[in-house]
């Protein structure tokens, strides 16, 4: 009897230890996880800096894959799924980090090819599967001179279609990931009579300021006037950061594209490099075949309250506090999200208090990375009332512990005194967003 009980006892644990060894293979269990976390990045020509899409590649690097997966390096992704939850969310689940574990302690079986899911069909260098309508692109390379300075462009591509259409998704893929730092650009409408011939290509800042960008000045310099002086009409906002991904707009969203403008990119920003270096980015576009009603909105809060009449400094060897509220004058759906700051930010924690003192958590960044800046896109729509309070707060660290800064020994650094480079700490906070309307809280994103 005793003894059946332990023979029970001994096959309940045989076959957990069989279950547990089943034979992971590449084609049968990691093709699956990698085609819809790892390729759209890790295949050739792609964001990533090597490819991941077959055998080979994958086992070579195996040990490397198992432990960034494990640390959660890879995918990145910031946002702390403990707070808020977003769409698309780039985050392995624990038996999945389990798998690819368990396959590389098996050897790395390859398995059969036939086991394995369709391969994701991707646009050459795009993040998003199938292929764009439009692609806008730099008109030659730019060279970016080896002068190791800080290079800000406004560079115009005009583009003309057969008729008027509407965009539900743009990515920007930059030429140069290495020193493409960040771009702002906006999407004109001009007048028919406007000589896209005429559009020049770029020109180069003389300040890096962020506050340079001077609209007369600027369509003037590209010949973006009407022949009675007819002012561009812009249609559309928006920015990239290094890492952000494309943007995919929910259905009877995204912008109206008129069919003669010019996309300009106002605020174009190089890192610097001590040797020549090119860049030719582009931007892919999406068309909706139903019209899009509502525009997608851009909207930039720093802090206020601050006195920009005295420099505030962060200065050399210490950590510092700074935080933003905002009161919105009206109601607000939220669709995307995005912190910005440079090397020495932290860590990042954005909330609402509604003026019927709920409290809405927007994004908790705990290991800010440069690299990784995204356009966080919501589950759904944040509905944001009248008079919520938007509240951000950020810190900085300007000792040596940073191992992103820029300065070794570490210097000080002032706060949003206008400059982009490193000599200078932002802090921003982005909204993409609708006017609220009646039924929000029912759309999917
Ligand atoms: C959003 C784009 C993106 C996705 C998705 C992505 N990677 Fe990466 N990966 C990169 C980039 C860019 C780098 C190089 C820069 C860096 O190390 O941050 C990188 C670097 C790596 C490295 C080298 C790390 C190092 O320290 O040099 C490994 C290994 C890696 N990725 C594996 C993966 C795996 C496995 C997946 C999927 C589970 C994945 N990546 C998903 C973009 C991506």
């Amino acid at each position: 009897m005793l003894q059946n009980r332990f023979l029970a006892v001994f096959f309940i644990l045989f076959s957990i230890q069989i279950q547990g060894q089943e034979e992971v293979t590449y084609y049968k269990n990691i093709v699956p996880i990698f085609n819809e976390n790892c390729l759209p990045c890790h295949r050739s020509n792609g964001y990533g800096p090597f490819s991941l899409d077959n055998y080979d590649d994958v086992a070579k690097r195996a040990q490397f894959v198992g432990y960034v997966t494990q640390q959660r390096i890879m995918p990145p992704w910031k946002a702390n799924p403990e707070y808020t939850h977003f769409a698309d969310e780039k985050i392995l689940t624990e038996a999945q980090i389990k798998t690819i574990q368990d396959w590389i302690h098996q050897g790395m079986p390859k398995g059969k090819k036939r086991h394995a899911p369709e391969a994701p069909n991707f646009d050459a260098n795009s993040r998003i599967s199938g292929n764009p309508d439009l692609i806008l692109k730099m008109k030659e390379p730019f060279l970016i001179e080896g002068k190791n300075e800080h290079i800000f462009i406004a560079y115009a591509i005009p583009y003309e279609l057969e008729h008027d259409t509407f965009v539900k998704a743009i990515e920007f893929v930059p030429g140069n990931r290495q020193l493409v730092h960040h771009n702002s650009y906006q999407i004109f409408a001009v007048h028919p009579d406007v000589d896209l011939s005429q559009i020049k290509d770029y020109f180069v800042f003389s300040t890096d300021s962020v506050d340079a960008i001077d609209d007369e000045h600027d369509f003037s310099f590209f010949n973006m006037y009407g022949p009675k002086g007819e002012k561009p009409k812009e249609v559309f906002h928006n920015g990239w950061l290094p890492g952000a991904s494309p943007q995919i707009y929910p259905e009877g969203t995204g912008f109206y594209l008129p069919k003669k403008g010019v996309l300009l990119m106002r605020n174009f920003h190089y890192s610097p490099t001590p040797i020549d270096e090119y860049d030719q980015s582009e931007f892919h576009l999406y068309f909706s075949e139903k019209p899009v009603e509502r525009t997608i909105r851009f909207a930039a809060f720093k802090p206020t309250g601050i006195d920009y009449s005295e420099d505030h400094i962060i200065k050399a060897g210490t950590r510092d506090t700074f935080e933003m509220n905002i009161r919105l004058g009206g109601a607000v759906s939220v669709l995307f999200i995005n912190p910005h700051m440079h090397y020495l930010g932290k860590t990042f924690l954005s909330y609402a208090i509604t003026p019927q003192q709920d409290t809405i958590p927007l994004i908790d960044i705990p290991d800010w990375d440069f690299n990784w800046q995204e356009f966080y896109k919501f589950k759904k729509p944040v509905i944001l009332p009248k008079g919520t309070i938007v509240y951000a707060k950020a810190t900085f660290d300007n000792t040596m512990d940073n191992k992103q800064n820029p300065f070794f020994p570490p210097q000080d650094v002032y706060f949003e005194r206008g400059s982009m480079t490193e000599t200078e700490e932002m802090l921003r906070l982005v909204f993409l967003y609708l006017p609220y309307r009646k039924g929000d809280e029912n759309l999917k994103l």
